[in-house]
C-alpha cells in the first residue's frame, strides 16, 4: 500500500505543474491593475481545493479582496479542527527589477523553484494542500476536520480581515490555528517561530513654502524640507542605533534569561548576515546581539524617504516638501497607538519653526507571542522530529502576519507557525525562491502533524 508521503513523493511532478499555474496569476495585492489576477487566483485556489475533496470551497467577498475559504470536516464532531492561514496574494514583481528569469513564469533549477510566490506563500499555502490530497488519496478519509482560509491582502497589512474575521466566527471555528508562512533558520534546522512582531505604519509630511522655489533666488534663506526631514529622521535613533524616541520603548516585553539563553543558541551567525545582506558592516543598538535585534526588539524604519526633483539631470530648485514612509515592528507588549502617540510627539519636539510636519497614522497591529508549552506545540514538535530526524528551535521572528493576532484574538486559539522557508529565499525581493527539499519535507512534516492532531487534548 502506497502511504501518503510515498504519494506526494510520487506526484511531485504533478504537483509542480499545478503550483506553476497557480504561480502564473500575477495576484499583486498592491496594484489596482492587478484586482482581476487577485480574483483569479482565489478562484483558482477555490477550485483546486474542491478537486483535492474538500467538501466545500468559496471565494467570500470582503470590503477589499475576497478571502477563499474552503472545508472538509468529515472526521466528525469528536475529531479535532484545523484551521490553516495563508495567503494568495503576492509582492509586486518586475523583470527589470533584476530578476533573472520572468517572476510569474516559474522556473525549476536546481531542486529549486524560482518565482514571485513561491516560498511567500502559494508554494507554502500548497504544502498543506498536497498534504491534504496525499492523505485522502492513499487513505480515503483525513484524521482532522480542515478548514482553509486564503487571504489576498496580507501584503497590504490585512486591512479588511479583521472584520471578516469577526462576522465569519461561527465558520472559522477551530480548535487550533496553522500558519506556513515563515522560514527556518537554515536548511536542516526546523523553526517553529513563536513569536511575531507587530507593525505601525506612519507617514512624515514636512513643507516650507507653499511652493517649489528658485534655489539660486532663494537659497540661504529658506529651510529645505528635504534637509529638515533628514535631520527629523536622523533624530529617531542615536549615533549608535538605539531608538531615541521617548516613550517608544516603554511596554518593551524584556527578554527573559532563558529566552536570552535561547536566542544565543539559534545557529545564525555573523557571516550569514553579511552573505544575505552583503551590506558592508553590522549597524544597531549596542545593547543586544545582532540575533535579538532580529526578531525580540523593536525597530523604526524608512521605506520610503522622497522630496524634491527626481528625475533625469538636474532642476536647481528648493522643493516645497518631504515625506518619509516608516513602518515600525513592534514586539509584544508594544500598543500601535501608544507607539504612534511616541513618534508624532517626537517629530513634533524635532520640527524647527522654520519648517511645518505633520504625521498620519496608517494602520497598527500589535506583535504576539504563542505559548511554546501549548500541547499543539508538541504535535508540531514531534511532526518535525518524524520528517527531520531532529526537535526544532524556538525562534522569534522579525516578520509580520497580522493573521495571527486576529485568529488569537478572534477564535481564542493557539496558531502554529510552521514555516518552511529558507533564509536565501528572497522573499520581496528579485529572483524569490522555495527550496523543493523543503516542499517534501514540509508535505512529510504536514502529514505527520495532521496525523497525531486527535492525539491533542486542549
Ligand atoms: N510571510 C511574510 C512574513 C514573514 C516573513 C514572517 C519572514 C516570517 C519570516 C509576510 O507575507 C509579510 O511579508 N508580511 C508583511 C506584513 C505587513 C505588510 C503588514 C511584513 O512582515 O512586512
Ligand atoms: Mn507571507
Ligand atoms: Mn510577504
Amino acid at each position: 500500500m502506497t502511504t501518503p508521503f510515498e504519494y506526494a513523493l510520487e506526484n511531485q511532478d504533478t504537483f509542480l505543474r499545478e503550483l506553476t499555474e497557480f504561480l502564473r496569476i500575477p495576484s499583486i495585492s498592491a496594484q489596482p491593475q492587478h484586482k482581476a489576477d487577485i480574483r483569479k487566483a482565489a478562484e483558482w485556489a477555490a477550485a483546486h481545493c474542491l478537486s483535492l475533496g474538500m467538501t466545500r470551497a468559496e471565494v467570500l467577498e470582503t470590503e477589499g479582496h475576497p478571502v477563499v475559504y474552503a472545508e472538509w470536516l468529515g472526521a466528525g464532531s469528536s475529531a479535532p479542527t484545523a484551521i490553516l492561514y495563508g495567503h494568495y496574494d503576492v509582492q509586486p514583481a518586475e523583470l527589470k527589477d533584476g530578476w533573472h528569469t520572468e517572476p510569474f513564469q516559474p522556473v525549476i533549477m536546481d531542486d529549486k523553484i524560482y518565482g514571485r510566490g513561491t516560498a511567500d506563500d502559494k508554494g507554502q499555502v500548497f504544502i498543506h494542500l498536497k498534504a491534504f490530497e496525499s492523505v485522502m488519496k492513499t487513505t480515503g478519509t483525513f484524521p482532522v476536520n480542515l478548514k482553509i482560509m486564503l487571504e489576498g491582502e496580507e501584503e497590504v497589512g490585512s486591512i479588511h480581515l479583521r472584520p471578516f474575521i469577526q462576522s465569519h466566527v461561527e465558520l472559522l471555528k477551530a480548535d487550533v490555528g496553522l500558519v506556513s508562512d515563515s522560514g527556518m533558520i537554515a536548511p536542516g534546522t526546523p523553526t517553529i517561530v513563536y513569536g511575531l512582531r507587530g507593525l505601525v505604519e506612519l507617514e512624515i509630511y514636512v513643507t516650507g513654502p507653499d511652493h517649489d522655489l528658485h534655489s539660486g533666488a532663494y537659497g540661504g534663506t529658506v529651510d529645505n524640507p528635504t534637509h529638515a526631514i533628514s535631520r527629523i529622521v536622523a533624530s529617531l535613533h542615536d549615533a549608535q542605533g538605539r531608538i531615541a524616541v521617548p516613550g517608544f520603548l516603554d511596554d518593551v516585553r524584556v527578554l527573559t534569561p532563558d529566552e536570552r539563553e535561547s536566542i544565543a543558541h539559534v545557529p545564525f551567525t555573523e557571516a550569514m548576515w553579511k552573505a544575505e545582506t552583503n551590506a558592508p558592516a553590522i549597524w544597531g543598538d549596542p545593547d543586544f546581539t545582532l540575533k535579538e535585534r532580529t526578531g525580540a526588539r523593536p525597530t523604526i524604519e524608512v521605506n520610503g524617504l522622497f522630496g524634491g526633483y527626481t528625475g533625469d539631470g538636474s532642476k536647481t530648485i528648493i522643493p516645497a516638501k518631504a515625506t518619509a514612509k516608516i513602518t515600525c515592528r513592534l514586539v509584544p507588549n508594544q500598543n500601535p497607538q501608544k507607539v504612534f502617540a511616541a513618534i508624532e510627539r517626537h517629530v513634533a519636539a524635532h520640527t524647527p519653526p522654520t519648517v511645518r510636519s505633520k504625521v498620519s497614522f496608517k494602520r497598527g497591529e500589535p506583535g504576539i507571542v504563542v505559548d511554546p508549552n501549548d500541547p499543539a506545540m508538541q504535535v508540531a514538535v514531534e511532526a518535525y522530529q518524524h520528517s527531520y530526524g531532529k526537535a526544532p528551535i524556538f525562534t522569534l521572528e522579525g516578520g509580520s502576519i497580522p493573521a495571527v493576532m486576529m485568529l488569537r484574538e478572534a477564535l481564542g486559539i493557539p496558531v502554529i507557525l510552521m514555516g518552511f522557508g529558507l533564509p536565501d529565499d528572497r522573499l520581496h525581493a528579485p529572483n524569490e525562491k522555495f527550496s523543493l527539499e523543503q516542499f517534501r519535507l514540509g508535505m512529510q512534516t504536514a502529514i505527520e502533524f495532521y496525523r497525531l492532531l486527535p492525539n491533542y487534548k486542549k
